[in-house]
């Protein structure tokens, strides 16, 4: 038996990670990267020091209450951490860790493909030239919205949300924000702060999500919230589901009211609402916001990071809980 302290690592994670994990802990791998259930991650975590997990395993208070004593963290390989009770893991005595920064450039980049492809309705245009269904070339043909110039509206301006404003800027955009405090002058780089989000809303001719998943943040955007954007507006989501009311964005794209939505996540996902298949001004793609060989590296480091920090009794960098 080795004696490095034991790790279950739920998901299959990049090589260079794999390997420094199996230089410094006793990793339990999961070869054929399956999503366990909720029996299978407690099962698997017998004997544990460390879970390092994704956010497709459910640390709810449940799960986390039936861990085995052993289990001393859960080392996220995530910013978001919507996926664990933290609360239920503090009661445990259970440290909680997280990645940020790490992901901030490429989730915003991907927050700038959502804009850009469903203001130029890119998926539309690419599912019309694979079909053969292309015949004819004409001025009035796939005419999208132009985003130079326009208003770009940032609710939760952390770290994505920094990074994708300045993203935005670049496309000679003008950048409003809503958070829960004002940022200092540095930070907001020019973006105008608005106290509420029934100010920031009307001035948005994009707005994009960046805050994280939260009682208080689910189905922010709701038929009310919608129905204060100017109308033609574009809606992007890269940070969570859970912060759209699914009915009031689907009716709002079929009636017009919305030009287009360009979404990285989803309600349920990957068992997302079947509707969206049909929407055509909806373009979508598979949660893919820190999908990049450079950034799947980093916030392996970083949750190893975290983890050697709690092994050596340290407090780790990135501790939520
Ligand atoms: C990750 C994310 O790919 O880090 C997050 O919160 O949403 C994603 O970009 C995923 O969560 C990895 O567990």
């Amino acid at each position: 038996m080795s004696d490095k302290p034991a790790v279950l690592v739920t998901r299959k994670l990049p090589a260079a990670v794999e390997a420094r994990l199996k230089r410094d802990y006793a990793p339990r791998f999961n070869d054929d990267d399956h999503v366990f259930g909720s029996d299978e991650l407690v099962e698997r975590a017998a004997g544990a020091f460390a879970i390092l997990p994704c956010h497709s395993e459910h640390f709810t208070a449940e799960v986390t209450g039936r861990l085995p004593d052993s289990v001393k963290a859960i080392c996220n390989f995530s910013v978001g951490v919507d996926h664990v009770d933290l609360a239920a893991a503090k009661d445990r005595g259970i440290i909680v860790t997280n990645t940020p920064d790490v992901l901030s450039d490429a989730t915003a980049e991907v927050a700038m493909l959502l804009m850009l492809g469903a203001a130029r309705r890119a998926s539309e245009g690419d599912r019309l030239v694979r079909s053969g269904g292309w015949k004819l070339w004409s001025p009035a043909f796939m005419v999208g919205t132009q985003i130079t110039g326009k208003r770009f509206g940032v609710v939760g301006m952390g770290r994505v949300g920094q990074v994708t404003a300045r993203r935005a800027h670049g496309f000679g955009m003008e950048v409003h924000y809503h958070n829960r405090r004002r940022l200092p002058p540095e930070s907001e780089a020019g973006a105008a702060f608005h106290e509420r989000l029934e100010e920031l809303l009307p001035l948005c001719d994009v707005l994009s999500l960046h805050c994280p998943a939260t009682p208080e943040t689910t189905g922010l955007l709701n038929a009310e919230r919608i129905a204060l954007l100017p109308d033609g507006a574009i809606v992007v989501n890269t940070a969570r589901g859970a912060l759209i009311d699914d009915d009031a964005l689907i009716a709002a794209l079929e009636s017009g009211k919305l030009a287009a939505a360009g979404l990285d996540v989803f309600n349920g996902e990957p068992d997302i609402d079947p509707r969206y298949r049909e929407v055509e001004n909806a373009f979508l793609l598979p949660h893919i916001g820190s999908a990049t060989r450079e950034t799947r590296d980093a916030m392996g480091f970083r949750a190893l990071d975290n983890l050697d920090a709690i092994v050596a009794g340290r407090e780790p960098g990135d501790r939520v809980a």
